[in-house]
């Protein structure tokens, strides 16, 4: 078959999400390792109110969530509904304007972010006209992505596209629902929410942020490039159905472990204790389904790094997935929260599950897209491999360290009552693990940056298809 690509796919949309992925993750990464310096040495902030420690935080946080993963996201969601529903992208002018206008929303970040412009909602940071030009993309991209589902040439719906669907559609709620305010000014509005109702809109946001937007578009990329790279079909398409509602239902009432002994109800409390303890069933069972996929062809992890990325990034989420129900237990989290056990917990998951997944789906993706055999150099991702899980495990045992350490140090007392460690002393017994964690970020990083080299010189190098290797065209979808 000698049917064109480019005019059976349109690729042009993915390869423009795919490479801002990378550019992206490599600035908000490179900003993390700020914020990571910054812990270490306050001074390096040079006294620039820009450059301060709250500004540039949830610059860090958009930007890795919502720039490098969001891109990775539309990337990957939209080549997937191609390939699987043998189809081209329905309205591709309006996925080109999903293109731009998430550029351009970024750019926004970028700008008002540093310069303090903020609802004060973590991950809902964006003021209320940036909040509004993200609904539209949004919408817009929802159109595409169901469009061309709708005019699928295949009967059945691919699992990954289930996810992906979820993604879109538990996202837009999310957003409309958190982002209702009432605007003051250009530039400045309040939550239409009030006290501790307000509290509980915003961790119903944030944790099925991080169900939906960190877990459930990533797993879409799991069931569909795991499967690719393996050469093998999903372990179980029965159990990949079970995963998928079990894990949409459960996560929309966990969100109140992030407000465990604050003044939201009791009963409500113990209500998110309890569904977060549910979620560790069907989040272990799409780990399972993953990982069990490349039964029988274990041998091919030894030489396959892709394979490898994708593989670890299971064992992270795995990982992660069952600290944040432990965590979420009312007497473990009285030693957890505030604490940099947290941040040991969320980066597990971001770097090493949204990570890995999303480093392992481009690098499959990335030479198919700009026809070329394969990644420029097999050996640097290799490279990227290790060096990226050494920063993640050196990142997170610090963190795991100086987090319980903390929370030992808060609750100690002396036969009198009084405080046996002043605040003071806990943060000076935290300082090495800042730096630990600094050089884990920044091989981390070095990683990124080994990929972009890498996406750079297999991008623009000369070699085309080769002629050995037909172009993939719908048979090989
Ligand atoms: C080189 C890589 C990275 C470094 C060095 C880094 C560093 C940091 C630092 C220092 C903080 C602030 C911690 C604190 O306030 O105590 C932070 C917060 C955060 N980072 Fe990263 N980060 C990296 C990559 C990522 C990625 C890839 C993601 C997501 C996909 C991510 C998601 C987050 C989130 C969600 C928070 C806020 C956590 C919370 O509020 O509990 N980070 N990061
Ligand atoms: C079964 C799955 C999970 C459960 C039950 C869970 C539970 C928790 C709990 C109890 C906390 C601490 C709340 C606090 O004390 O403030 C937390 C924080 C967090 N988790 Fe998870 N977690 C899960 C999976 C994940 C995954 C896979 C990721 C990332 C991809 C993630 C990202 C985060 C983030 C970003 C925070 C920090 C929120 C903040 O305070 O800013 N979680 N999670």
């Amino acid at each position: 078959m000698s049917e064109n690509i480019e005019t059976t796919y349109n690729y042009r949309v993915v390869r423009q999400f795919a490479i801002m992925s990378v550019v992206w993750g490599v600035i908000g990464m490179l900003v993390g390792v700020l914020l990571a310096a910054q812990l270490a040495w306050p001074e390096l902030n040079l006294g620039i109110p820009w450059l301060t420690y709250g500004r540039i935080r949830p610059l860090h946080t958009n930007a890795v969530i919502f720039a490098f993963g969001g891109c990775a996201l539309m990337a990957t969601s939209y080549y997937v509904v191609q390939r699987t529903c043998h189809v081209r992208l329905f309205a591709g002018r309006l996925a080109g304007f999903t293109f731009w206008g998430w550029q351009f929303i970024i750019l926004c970040a970028v700008l008002t972010l540093p310069l303090g412009y903020t609802r004060g909602k973590e991950y809902a940071e964006l003021e209320w006209p940036i909040t509004i030009m993200i609904a539209v993309v949004w919408i817009a991209y929802a159109i595409v992505f169901f469009g061309t589902l709708a005019k699928r040439k295949v009967e059945h719906i691919y699992v990954a596209n289930w996810f992906y669907g979820a993604f879109i559609l538990a996202v837009a709620l999310l957003h409309v629902v958190n982002g209702a305010s009432i605007p003051v000014s250009y530039l400045k509005s309040y939550s239409v929410y009030a006290g501790v109702q307000d509290a509980m809109v915003q961790w119903w946001y944030g944790h099925n942020a991080v169900g939906f937007f960190l877990t459930a578009g990533f797993l879409g990329m799991m069931y569909y490039f795991v499967p690719k790279q393996t050469g093998r079909p999903i372990y179980s398409y029965r159990l990949s159905i079970v995963h998928f509602w079990a894990l949409i239902f459960t996560y929309m009432w966990a969100g109140p472990h992030h407000l465990q002994y604050t003044a939201l109800p009791d009963w409500v409390q113990s209500l998110g204790m309890v569904f977060s303890l549910i979620l560790l069933a069907p989040s272990w069972g799409g780990m399972i389904n993953g990982v069990m996929t490349l039964s029988g062809a274990w041998s091919k992890l030894r030489s396959d790094p892709i394979l490898r990325f994708l593989i670890v990034s299971l064992s992270f989420y795995g990982m992660s997935t069952f600290e944040g129900p432990m965590m979420a237990i009312k007497t473990v989290n009285a030693l957890s929260h505030y604490t940099d056990w947290g941040i040991g917990h969320v980066h597990s998951g971001a770097l090493g599950w949204v990570g890995f997944i999303t480093i392992g789906s481009l690098y499959y993706m990335i030479p198919r897209l700009f026809g070329k055999v394969q990644m420029y150099s097999t050996k640097l991702i290799e490279v990227h491999f290790w060096t990226a899980t050494i920063g993640v495990v050196m990142y997170i045992s610090a963190m795991w360290i100086a987090g319980v350490m903390q929370g030992i140090m808060w609750r100690s007392f002396n036969d009198d009552g009084t405080l046996t460690y002043t605040f003071i002393e806990g943060v000076k017994a935290t300082y090495p693990y800042y730096v630990i964690r600094l050089c884990g970020g920044a091989l981390y990083i070095t990683g990124m940056l080994v990929m972009g080299y890498n996406v750079a010189k297999t991008v623009i190098g000369a070699e085309a298809v080769n002629p050995a290797i037909p172009a993939p065209t719908l048979a090989h979808a």
